[in-house]
């Protein structure tokens, strides 16, 4: 019940900022639809009390160590590569998996026989996302999505909504238009490699109230709102459900959530939002394009049950068409570590209530606009406020005028800072390192 309190304070507490909100969930009518539905369906109400428990489980009380373990193994592939480490051959070898999640798993040429040793290679706050790992196969094989409420077997839908574990597959490429949100339930790993899934101009994916999944190697376009209704949450319930956002993928109170490799763009709503208490989330090897409010992590300046939210992201590259937010944080962690900005037309990474931002080896391209050249964006607050939020950026690659207005203290609980950090700039290895972001073509018996 504590999670229905906390949806009653938010719809008492909101204030309505004189702002026109693009994204729908920083508005407070948002949140009172989200609790009046919550409010009838006792389903709900018990995942969501549940769901909070393990959010609490998943957070880590320290997340800067964590943080260092993951720059670390970029430090050791990088220096790796410069001696010249076997696995990391180069163009005219047959793998090249240059970054430490993808080295775990992408040269094996027998992947399709192996595809559950992905789940061994998250790192970052999601690392302990095993998604499907536990369970069978399903093999998707149907691009249809026309039943919400009885979806036929072999439909995407019908596979999502299966109690205990699952490693989705596909039988074929498909394109996929989801009538309506897909609601997803815990234990899933949705795996397109090999083939080419399309998840695009229909509804996009619903991540509420679980745990553990893993969404790999999928493109994600076009997706638009929602109009809502009866639709199929479980393998034992359906209920009903107000329009969704029209997000790529939308993680609502849920933990342990491993996104890599996908491809997404132009989506409604934000491409990814974390929000209501969502932690232990690594997005990776993602390739971003034409948005406007690319990702949202926590939406309203009045819920502070984002503080445990910790998100690192990862050797994404932010591409072309992109606006703003990337990321736009509240309260939370948020790791920002060798990714590639080379498009953005307002700002890159920004926020409000004080969130922690761990900008880390990424590289920054700024637009030409000469009133854009700043990353860092602080929403809504004086700097005597913002200048105490720890905002660092360390090792960063600035281009074309990209400045990082830092705040908050130097951090000293790390072994290397800005002074005594590897000998090669790593944000300048971003290009490297994000040189395989998106959906990539797998060939069964061929390394990725
Ligand atoms: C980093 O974490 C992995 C497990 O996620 C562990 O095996 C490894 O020893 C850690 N490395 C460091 C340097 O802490
Ligand atoms: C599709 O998969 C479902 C569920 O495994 C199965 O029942 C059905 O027979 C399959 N259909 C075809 C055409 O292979």
């Amino acid at each position: 019940m504590a999670k229905i309190h906390n949806f009653y304070l938010l719809t008492c507490l909101v204030v309505m900022i004189p702002t026109l909100y693009a994204n729908v969930k920083e508005d407070e009518a948002y949140w009172k639809r989200q609790s009046e539905v919550l409010l009838v369906d006792s389903y709900w109400q018990e995942r969501a009390s549940i769901a909070e428990k393990e959010n609490q489980q998943a957070y880590t009380s320290d997340p800067y160590s964590l943080t260092k373990n993951l720059t670390f193994s970029v430090s050791e592939i990088i220096i790796g590569e410069k001696s010249g480490r076997r696995n990391l051959r180069g163009r005219g070898g047959k793998c090249m998996a240059t970054n430490p999640i993808d080295r775990c798993w992408r040269c094996d040429p027998n992947w399709a026989n192996n595809r559950k040793k992905l789940a061994d290679c998250v790192q970052g706050f999601g690392r302990n996302t095993i998604g499907g790992k536990n369970g069978p196969f399903y093999v998707v094989n149907s691009s249809l999505d026309n039943d919400m409420v009885n979806p036929a077997p072999g439909t995407l839908r019908h596979a999502v909504t299966r109690s205990g574990p699952l490693w989705i597959i596909f039988a074929r490429s498909m394109n996929i238009r989801l009538s309506q949100e897909l609601i997803m339930t815990s234990d899933k790993t949705i795996d397109g490699r090999g083939v080419d899934v399309y998840i695009a101009n229909g509804a996009g994916i619903t991540i509420q109230f679980i745990k553990n999944v893993i969404i790999h190697g999928i493109k994600i376009f076009n997706i638009q709102v929602g109009n809502g209704g009866l639709i199929r949450d479980s393998e034992t319930h359906y209920g009903f459900r107000t329009y969704s956002d029209g997000d790529g993928i939308s993680i609502f109170g849920s933990s342990n959530v491993w996104i890599d490799h996908v491809s997404m763009r132009n989506c409604k709503d934000g491409l990814i939002d974390a929000i209501q208490g969502s932690t232990a989330i690594t997005i990776s090897n993602g390739h971003f394009t034409d948005h406007n409010e690319v990702m949202l992590f926590g939406a309203s300046d009045s819920y502070d049950g984002d503080k445990i939210m910790q998100i690192t992201l990862a050797f994404n590259h932010f591409g072309k068409r992109l606006v703003q937010r990337m990321p736009r944080c509240r309260y939370g962690f948020v790791h920002v570590v060798n990714n590639d900005y080379t498009h953005w037309e307002m700002y890159a990474i920004g926020g409000s209530k004080h969130p922690t931002i761990i900008s880390e080896g990424n590289r920054f391209i700024a637009p030409n606009n000469v009133y854009a050249k700043e990353i860092t964006k602080r929403e809504y607050s004086p700097e005597q406020e913002w200048k105490n939020w720890q905002w660092r950026s360390i090792n960063d690659e600035y281009m074309n005028g990209a400045f990082f207005r830092e705040g908050g203290s130097q951090i000293t609980d790390r072994p290397f800072s800005r002074q005594d950090m590897i000998t090669a700039k790593p944000g300048s290895y971003v290009g490297r390192l994000t040189r395989y972001a998106g959906s990539l073509r797998c060939i069964v018996g061929k390394p990725c």
